[in-house]
Parts: C-alpha cells; sequence; structure tokens
C-alpha cells in the first residue's frame, strides 16, 4: 500500500466517521426596500418605473432618475451579471433645453425591447407636461441597449391617451404597447414590424387599470396591473388569456389581499432563466428619489401568479432558482461593536435601544465590529440598520476586511425611524472578519443601529 493510498484511504473513513458539513455558499441577497448603492454613483439606484433586459449574460435596468424630484432629469441604465450588484452604465436619453425632454416634462416607464429586423433597440416612453394634460407615448432608438438613444417624436396611439405604459415582445416577434388610456381603459396595441408606430388595437380592458407588464409562459399570457391610485400603493391585479385579444380571465389578486402589493406598484415582470420576477416600485411621493424597489419571487403555476412573501431572498441567476433568506445573525452597534472618535452610543426610542451617531464626520466617528462570522467566504450580503433623519441620502465608507465599500443611505424618516441599506462585499469564512464605518469625504454616515448577516 503506497502512503497516498493509506491517506485517502485514512480520509475516506473520516469522511464516513464525520457528521457531513452541509454545503453552504455565501448568501447574496436580494432585500425589498433597502436602499440599494449603485457602483459608478455610490447613490441609490436611481432606475425606478423600470424594465429588466438580459442580453449576452447581463442584465440591465432602464428607469427614470428621479434625484431632483418628478420632473425629467435623464432614463437611467444600470448593469449586473447577478441581479445584485449594479453598476450605472450611461444616461440614454439626457434633459434637453426645450421640446418632450425639457425642462419640467413627465417622461416615465420607459421600457426597451429589441427589433430584430432594424437590429434597433427601441424604447417607448410616456411623454407629458406637468399636469399630465398631453397623455402621449413617446419613441426612441439606439444601436445598444444601454447606448445614447435617438428620440424620435410622441403621439397619442390611434387618437387615444397613453399614461402608463409597457412594452411586450410576443415569441413570434410581434411588439405590443401596453397603454393607459384614462377616458376608456387598459389598451393592448399592435407595433409596427419596426416597432416605431402603433398599428392596430388588439385588445381594451374596460375597467380601470394602470402600470401594466405582460409575461408570457407556454401559450399562457399574464397581465399584471395595479389599480388607480396615484404614488398609493394598491392591491394589483392578474388576468390570463391564451391569445392577447382574450377572452381573458377575470381580474385577480397576485398577492395577499390588503397588502398593497406589499406597499408596491407593478414596473416589470421578468424571466431570469425560469426566475419569474416581479419588479414594482414603492413610491415615496414625498421623495421620489427615496423611492424602493420591491422584486420579489413570482411563482406562476399554470394560470395563477402569486407573491407569497415581501422577506429577503437569494436568486440564483445561472439555474433560476430562489431560496429564502432564513437563518441570519445580528450584531448591534452597542453590545458588538467598538467605537472611536467622535461616535458615540445614543438611546434609541425606535429601535431595540441601541443606534450610534456622529459616526464619520471632522472628527470620523468609527464604529466596528472585529468579529464577524460568516458561514462561507465569497460575497456575502450585510444589511445594514440605519436612521438617517436628513431630507437626503447620507453616505459611509464601509471597510470590510481592509476593503473600503460607499454605502449610501436614503432619508428614513427620522434619525430614530430605521431602515435597511444593503451592501454586498466579500468576507472569509469564520468570525475573523472585521468590518467598520467611517467618514466618506468627511461627511456624516446615517446612525447605525447594527448589522444583519445572512
Ligand atoms: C440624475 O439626475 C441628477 C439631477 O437631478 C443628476 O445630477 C444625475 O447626474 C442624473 N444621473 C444619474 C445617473 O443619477
Ligand atoms: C415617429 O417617427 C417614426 C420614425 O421616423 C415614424 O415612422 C413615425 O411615423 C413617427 N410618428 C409620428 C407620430 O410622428
Ligand atoms: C387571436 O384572436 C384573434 C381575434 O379573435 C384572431 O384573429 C387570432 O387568429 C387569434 N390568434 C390565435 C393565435 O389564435
Ligand atoms: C453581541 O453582544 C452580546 C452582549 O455581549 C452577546 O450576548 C452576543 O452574543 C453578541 N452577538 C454576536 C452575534 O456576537
Ligand atoms: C476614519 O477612520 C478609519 C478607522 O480608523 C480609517 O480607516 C479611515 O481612513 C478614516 N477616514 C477618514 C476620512 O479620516
Amino acid at each position: 500500500m503506497s502512503p497516498s493510498t493509506s491517506i485517502s484511504r485514512f480520509v475516506a473513513l473520516l469522511v464516513q466517521l464525520l457528521p457531513l458539513a452541509p454545503a453552504v455558499s455565501a448568501s447574496l441577497d436580494i432585500v425589498p426596500g433597502a436602499t440599494w448603492t449603485a457602483a459608478g454613483t455610490n447613490k441609490h439606484i436611481q432606475a425606478h418605473g423600470t424594465g429588466l433586459f438580459e442580453t449576452d449574460g447581463v442584465y440591465y435596468i432602464i428607469g427614470e432618475n428621479h434625484t431632483a424630484g418628478a420632473s425629467f432629469q435623464s432614463i437611467n441604465c444600470y448593469s449586473s451579471t447577478n441581479l445584485l450588484d449594479w453598476t450605472f452604465e450611461n444616461e440614454l436619453l439626457t434633459l434637453q433645453s426645450s421640446g418632450d425632454l425639457g425642462p419640467s416634462r413627465i417622461v416615465e416607464r420607459p421600457k426597451v425591447i429589441y427589433n430584430d429586423n432594424t437590429k434597433q433597440y427601441v424604447m417607448w416612453m410616456h411623454i407629458d407636461d406637468s399636469s399630465y394634460a398631453e397623455a402621449r407615448a413617446g419613441v426612441a432608438t439606439s444601436a445598444s441597449v444601454c447606448g445614447d438613444y435617438t428620440y424620435l417624436n410622441a403621439s397619442q396611439p390611434l387618437g387615444f391617451q397613453s399614461r402608463d405604459l409597457g412594452l411586450f415582445k410576443d415569441t413570434d416577434g410581434t411588439g405590443y404597447l401596453l397603454t393607459e388610456d384614462r377616458e376608456n381603459g387598459l389598451r393592448i396595441d399592435r407595433l409596427s414590424a419596426d416597432y416605431l408606430t402603433v398599428e392596430s388595437n388588439v385588445h381594451l380592458f374596460t375597467a380601470d387599470y394602470e402600470a401594466p407588464a405582460v409575461y408570457k409562459t407556454g401559450d399562457t399570457y399574464f397581465m399584471f396591473a395595479s389599480q388607480l391610485t396615484g404614488w398609493s400603493a394598491n392591491d394589483n391585479k392578474y388576468t390570463t388569456a391564451t391569445n392577447l385579444s382574450g377572452p381573458w380571465s377575470d381580474w385577480a389578486d397576485f398577492a395577499p389581499a390588503g397588502s398593497d402589493t406589499y406597499d408596491s406598484q407593478t414596473s416589470f415582470v421578468a424571466d431570469i432563466n425560469g426566475l419569474v420576477m416581479y419588479m414594482g416600485d414603492r413610491w415615496v411621493s414625498t421623495d421620489l428619489a427615496a423611492s424602493t424597489y420591491i422584486w420579489l419571487p413570482l411563482t406562476i403555476s399554470g394560470t395563477t401568479a402569486s407573491l407569497t412573501t415581501s422577506s429577503p431572498w437569494t436568486p440564483s441567476v445561472a439555474d433560476g432558482t430562489w431560496t429564502p433568506v432564513s437563518a441570519t445573525t445580528t450584531y448591534g452597534s452597542k453590545s458588538n461593536g467598538t467605537l472611536s472618535g467622535s461616535a458615540v452610543s445614543l438611546s434609541c426610542s425606535g429601535c431595540s435601544a441601541e443606534i450610534v451617531g456622529y459616526l464619520g464626520g471632522p472628527d470620523n466617528g468609527t464604529l466596528t465590529f472585529s468579529e464577524v462570522a460568516f458561514s462561507s467566504a465569497g460575497e456575502n450580503t450585510v444589511q445594514i440598520s440605519y436612521g438617517n433623519g436628513d431630507s437626503t441620502q447620507r453616505y459611509c465608507a464601509v471597510s470590510v476586511n481592509g476593503v473600503t465599500h460607499v454605502v449610501a443611505f436614503l432619508p428614513s424618516g427620522g434619525p430614530q425611524s430605521l431602515s435597511t441599506s444593503v451592501l454586498n462585499a466579500v468576507v472569509n469564512e469564520g468570525a475573523n472578519n472585521v468590518i467598520s464605518f467611517g467618514a466618506f469625504e468627511g461627511g456624516y454616515c446615517p446612525d447605525i443601529a447594527g448589522i444583519v448577516i445572512s
């Protein structure tokens, strides 16, 4: 028996004797409603009313920039390969001195589909004046999904009002505009072969629905939409058909009744290698920039669609599956952190009695968690529980084992009203991880109540 054989037999014996450790992998999670910092801007993602577009394994979200309120600032595009780490790529349409994309204009719900014949990416969007009196649909094109778009024109499709809109490219390549006509209802209109004009009406839902999104699986079309309650959320509904012309089933809830679709409004329904993902907006009408993203796994079974949880979850892009985030460990700032500089522990009525303030700033208050445990090495999500009583975002330099990340923190409604911001960072297996919060460009961090590790 050679030494190596005896070693391998010994290892084989050990494997038989030792209980098998479960195969753990790093947990990279979608945290609905959290501040989501984009690389390239270091700010909360500004892609509201978004649509998702995949090409060559890269995901793009394209949506509204609401940094300075409701009126048009830009249409932003961000990219990701895992749906979790988003990098700002480009402003696809930018503010012009006048015209449809000028100051004080409304440009909402941009959606993009690719035209196989013209090899153009075609964007449709809601175009309006600040009082929403024009109710038109605009169209723009680009040679690349995230490139500069050329704005063509806007019109009332087939002579009807067009407010919230969506796009759907059927499996046969036909393009459809989904458009809300306040006087008559929600329309499905067929686009021309080049997708640049509206040709004919396919269906009219006479009930009051907006924020439309179509998803198709097999021969079944699902139409998702919200009721008309302005920026306030409501119980969004869905209906199904095997032909876009109908007949369509009765509208039904897809989230628990009374949850107001987990306090969100439909923006898009994406298919990620078979993982169906609901993408909604949780609008903050008083500060649209602080609106967050409610992305949830949508269960489709036959002709039923359902959302069953709004808790953090872990998508697996490669195989189109997901798992709920189950076990988490909380490290409280006061009980598990070390303070230095100006950092002080403050009483906090709104949290479980501990929060650390005066972090960052000119005297660089710091908060350090020096023994944070992770079950495996790799990129992992860290949820940061914070309070930010300002009316604008705060930022913090968060060092994870010496690598610094800039993390944004949206206004939370008060210094002791807690929200969550998400950091994805590479960590080590075991309890030797050091996570510390300090000043970014001399500014104050928010007050931090603790971190949650999944
Ligand atoms: C969004 O709009 C603001 C102005 O309101 C501008 O400063 C910013 O550059 C725009 N683009 C992005 C990517 O946020
Ligand atoms: C918008 O521009 C496209 C492309 O030039 C054109 O086909 C279409 O007729 C125009 N629509 C309107 C309403 O002007
Ligand atoms: C869908 O319905 C329309 C209108 O009734 C009909 O013309 C069309 O052939 C149908 N499409 C299919 C694929 O059955
Ligand atoms: C945090 O500190 C408390 C009090 O010392 C301790 O009981 C708890 O185990 C610590 N939590 C972690 C996750 O280490
Ligand atoms: C703040 O202090 C931390 C910890 O000592 C240090 O890593 C960081 O560089 C400091 N930042 C500034 C802006 O002084």
